[in-house]
């Protein structure tokens, strides 16, 4: 059995005390290698790696390498397959869109307008993000509702229309508290620099840390105003 768009009102109310367990449980038992976890390597994306694994090792994980990671997040990436003892799903940019983005545009063109930071997001995250859809009916993200004001009316499970499958945030009423309270419990690895200021990691061009008090998310896309802080991954 497959859920559509049809059925989101339904399976909101019927999950809506649901804790991320029994959520990502129900879902991998009827999707299979259908579903996915999109992991940024975010203390959010490793709770939710850590869940998953516990209930089924075999489920998939995979990341978006945009070229532009930092070191230590590829670490993570290399310590989190170690740790659980799997291989996350890496994909990369197309080489010939990227080649001619960057001749046309420059190496880094994100700072000069949102459309060419847009573009950027367009060649390094979503057009890999299309192939792996390709493969998937349905995604699972780490997303919270108090990251962001653009963040504020996602629910727990939504139809992501722009790629046409169902999407599922099991972390999307935690709190930062508790993201980090699962993480220490359950020794889950997690990207150094978030000891060093940065809440929220991205690409390294267009993240900075935060100083103490600052929002989260202050330090992604630090140039452009909080309504635009979005890659057009999560685009509604
Ligand atoms: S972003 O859109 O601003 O970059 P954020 O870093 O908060 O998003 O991550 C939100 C969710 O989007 C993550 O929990 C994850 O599910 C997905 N995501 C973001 N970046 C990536 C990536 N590079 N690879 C895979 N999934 C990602
Ligand atoms: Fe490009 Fe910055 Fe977007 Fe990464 S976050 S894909 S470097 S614009």
């Amino acid at each position: 059995m497959r859920y559509y768009k049809d059925d989101i009102e339904a399976l909101n109310v019927r999950f809506a005390e649901a804790t991320p367990e029994e959520l990502l449980r129900h879902f991998w038992e009827i999707y299979g290698d259908r579903i996915a976890l999109s992991s940024s390597l975010s203390i959010e994306d490793q709770t939710l790696t850590d869940i998953l694994m516990k209930i089924c090792p075999e489920a998939r994980v995979f990341t978006l390498d945009t070229g532009r990671l930092f070191p230590e997040t590829y670490q993570l990436i290399d310590k989190t397959n170690l740790h659980y003892g799997i291989r996350m799903e890496v994909f990369c940019p197309q080489t010939e869109m990227l080649q001619r983005f960057v001749r046309e545009q420059g190496i880094n063109p994100f700072y000069e307008s949102i459309e060419k930071r847009h573009a950027c997001c367009h060649v390094r995250k979503l057009e890999p993000l299309g192939r792996a859809f390709q493969t998937l009916d349905a995604w699972i993200c780490g997303l919270r509702r108090e990251q962001s004001v653009t963040r504020t009316n996602m629910r727990k499970i939504e139809w992501d229309e722009n790629h046409n499958v169902l999407k599922i945030n099991p972390l999307i009423d935690w709190t930062e508290a508790q993201v980090w309270e699962y993480v220490k419990t359950h020794h889950v690895p997690y990207n150094k620099l978030h000891d060093k200021g940065y809440p929220s990691i991205g690409c390294e061009p267009c993240t900075r840390a935060v100083t103490p008090g600052e929002d989260i998310r202050a330090g992604r896309w630090w140039w452009e105003s909080p309504e635009h802080r979005e890659c057009g991954l999560h685009q509604r």
